[in-house]
């Protein structure tokens, strides 16, 4: 297979992604059961991080180390990335020295130049635009719960982050109809929404939003990088907060989805985070399983 990355959701086919949920389920089921399956033996996963993580970091380095592969974390206050080294020079020495390299940063625009100078597969952690691995885990929940998400309809409550962007990604991918409700000015990006025009839709009101909904997500209001702007966000996202009274207006078997980390009393009530509906731990773990089917993707078929 020639080289593949995975920095948004739009890099596989829809085929592929719906291949990825059903290897993820399979492979979570046989750890589980106390399988063993080194299919990465000695293969090495980079890890560079910019931004803080707990979920990202922890299920990436466990997958590498239950796949019989091992990790090494990069942050760039020990790296020459923090002290001005070319993003180019980075990816052609790494990737030099490790199978797979793994990004969390803030323009996107760095993961694509990082790919295009890396001789193995590179994979969005995070970036201020797009977090395709929470949408590979989040795909996978919403399967193991409901079934297909084909012709479901998700709404999306809160701030048009990178997460937001993600979902419309996911709309087109795995054929839903999405629903966005975010204040004005803090919209996803105008380019995407354009160009699904067909499967995604912006309503403000949320209680008018989440209707006949099948799935609702929300994220922090201020998103890594932003920290400065959270009073600001808080008065601006008040009425947009996900709770039992906002779910009581979606279906009756409507779920609930956060990546977390959550902000308890803002973008999410404390009694909605323990809510029948919630399906946020799942959602967490599925990040270790998805993330397993992604590396033995990008690593195993070649
Ligand atoms: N959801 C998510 O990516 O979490 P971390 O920031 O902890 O990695
Ligand atoms: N939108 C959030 C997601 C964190 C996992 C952020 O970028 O900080």
């Amino acid at each position: 297979m020639a080289l593949r990355h995975f920095l948004t959701l739009l890099d596989f086919t829809p085929e592929e992604l719906k291949k990825l949920t059903l290897r993820a389920i399979e492979i979570k089921n046989e750890h589980k059961q106390g399988k063993i399956y080194e299919p990465l033996k000695n293969r090495v996963l980079g890890m560079i991080f910019e931004k803080s993580s707990t979920r990202t970091r922890v299920s990436f380095e466990s997958g590498m180390a239950q796949f019989g592969g091992s990790s090494i974390f990069l942050s760039p206050r020990d790296t020459q990335l923090g002290r001005g080294e070319p993003i180019e020079d980075s990816a052609r020495v790494l990737s030099r020295m490790v199978d797979a390299i793994m990004i969390r940063t803030f323009e996107h625009e760095k993961v694509v130049r990082f790919a295009e100078y890396s001789k193995v597969p590179v994979i969005n952690a995070l970036t201020d635009d797009f977090h395709p691995c929470q949408l590979l885990a989040d795909m996978q929940t919403y399967h193991e719960h409901r079934g297909s998400i084909e012709g479901k309809r998700v709404t999306w409550v809160g701030d048009g982050n990178n997460m937001c962007n993600s979902y419309i990604n996911a709309a087109r991918q795995y054929n839903f109809e999405l629903i966005v409700a975010s204040p004005l000015g803090y919209d996803p990006d105008k380019a995407l929404m354009d160009e699904n025009a067909s499967r995604v839709n912006l309503i403000r009101n949320p209680a008018e939003a989440v209707k006949g909904s099948d799935l609702i997500v929300t994220d922090v209001w201020a998103s890594m990088g932003q920290e400065e702007e959270q009073n600001e966000r808080a008065a601006i996202f008040k009425e947009y907060q996900v709770n039992p009274e906002l779910m009581s207006h979606a279906n009756s078997d409507a779920l609930f989805m956060h990546c977390l980390p959550a902000h308890r009393g803002e973008e999410v009530s404390a009694s909605m985070m323990d809510h029948n509906s919630a399906v946020v731990w799942d959602e967490a773990e599925n990040r270790l399983h998805a993330q397993k089917a992604l590396l033995e993707f990008l690593l195993c078929n070649s």
